[in-house]
């Protein structure tokens, strides 16, 4: 086969898989998370109905749901070498997603070495929420509070990171973030997992590396400064002038633009009716109806002083409204959002495994040709 020598930059453009899992339409404003439109599933299915449709492809009956509930509940504890790692990380006051990312790497401690990519992914997906509350609470001088196996994924989160169990509407909220962010086509830190898996690694490096490209803020995303923007604003009527003065400084408006949607990105739409629902159940609007306002206003702006570029609302500006309602605080947002993708992450393993071909790609070399040895001294 004759070699295209065209360089893809950033791969766009490039198709290297195909999926079940997820299907992203940019132009439409669409999202299909295993068949289903991320709208119909997202505020409808607890967080394990999701994990079992991203690994089985098919919703479970009772019996099988209630298996995986225990199976992951069984796996929650963290091995003790794990939070020592976790005390040392603390003591330095690590950045909570290095700390994620060495954290995993300590599950192949109890495997002895065995590759097993089923075993290793209900390992990951219980104990990342585990690793990250308890960072987050040794962090900040705290104990962290052991898991409860009668607990769901999400309830169990909440629980470990207030030791206080949370009401029904609390966990409706954080499930319905988990299931909207949980898979999103060929993302960077998807690809990294496939990459690596492809090679016949173990499934935990394979996350390990993902992590590792989600940390990125041109990947995991930083919904923290577009939360700070609504603070700043603080009223609805500063937020014209606001705006204003950061676009005419050339500054971008954090939460809105995407590479792929150029209509409101769906998972916005979810997460700011999810939003609503949880602020109204809490019985105080404010910030909500402050936000919805500042983000028409940013789209009006946004269009006059960007015409054409189709900038709207992206999935950050709705998960930094939501999960702040939770009483989540920003330095927990990208963590939160890796204990949904290690879902599809390892779904997508499973699928690199299951046809798998080693992912090599090709470089065009463009350095020099026919240097000559000289001897250090003569450097
Ligand atoms: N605010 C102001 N202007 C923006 C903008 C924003 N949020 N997003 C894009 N633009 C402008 C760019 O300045 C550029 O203008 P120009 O053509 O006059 O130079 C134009 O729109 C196209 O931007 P570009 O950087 O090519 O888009 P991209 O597809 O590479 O970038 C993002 C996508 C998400 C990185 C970008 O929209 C962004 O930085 N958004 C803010 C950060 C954010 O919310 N990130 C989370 C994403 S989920």
């Amino acid at each position: 086969m004759s070699l295209d020598t065209t360089v893809k930059s950033g791969l766009e453009g490039v198709v290297a898989a195909q999926t079940r899992l997820s299907s992203v339409d940019g132009q439409a404003g669409e999202l299909i998370i295993a068949g289903f439109p991320v709208e119909e599933l997202a505020g409808r299915a607890t967080f394990e109905e999701t994990i079992y449709l991203l690994w089985h492809d098919t919703l479970p009956n009772a019996a099988q749901l209630g298996e995986l509930r225990q199976s992951l509940a069984e796996r929650r504890t963290l091995p003790e070498a794990t939070l020592a790692l976790l005390r040392a990380a603390a003591a330095q006051e690590s950045d909570s997603m290095d700390v994620l990312r060495m954290a995993a790497s300590t599950l192949s401690l109890p495997t002895k070495g065995r590759n097993d990519p089923q075993q290793d992914a209900l390992t990951l997906v219980a104990c990342f929420p585990t690793i990250v509350a308890a960072y987050w609470r040794m962090r900040h001088g705290h104990e962290p509070i052991a898991p409860r196996a009668d607990l769901s994924q999400a309830a169990n989160f909440l629980y470990m990171l207030s030791g206080e169990e949370p009401g029904d509407e609390r966990v409706r909220g954080l499930e319905t973030y988990l299931n909207t962010v949980v898979d999103h086509g060929l993302n960077a830190s998807t690809f990294t997992a496939r990459v690596i898996i492809s090679t016949q690694s173990d499934m935990i490096s394979a996350i390990t590396g993902a992590i590792g490209a989600l940390k990125g803020p041109l990947h995991g995303g930083a919904p923290g400064p577009a939360l700070d923007m609504v603070f700043e604003i603080g009223e609805s009527a500063q937020a014209e002038a606001y705006l204003r003065a950061k676009l005419e400084r050339g500054e971008r408006l954090m939460g809105f633009g995407h590479r792929v949607y150029k209509v409101r990105d769906p998972r916005a739409d979810v997460l700011s009716v999810a939003a609503e629902r949880l602020y109204r159940t809490d019985g105080d609007t404010k910030l909500y109806d402050l936000a919805r306002q500042v983000e028409q206003q940013a789209i009006a702006l946004l269009e006059e002083y960007k015409p054409g570029r189709k900038l709207q609302t992206n999935v950050e500006f709705y998960t930094a409204l939501l999960l702040y309602g939770l009483d989540l605080p920003t330095e927990l947002f990208t963590p939160t959002f890796a204990i949904s993708r290690v879902v599809g992450w390892t779904a997508h393993c499973f699928e690199q495994l299951a046809l798998n071909r080693i992912i090599r790609p090709q470089s065009i070399y463009s350095g020099e040709h026919n240097r000559r040895w000289t001897e250090v001294a003569e450097r």
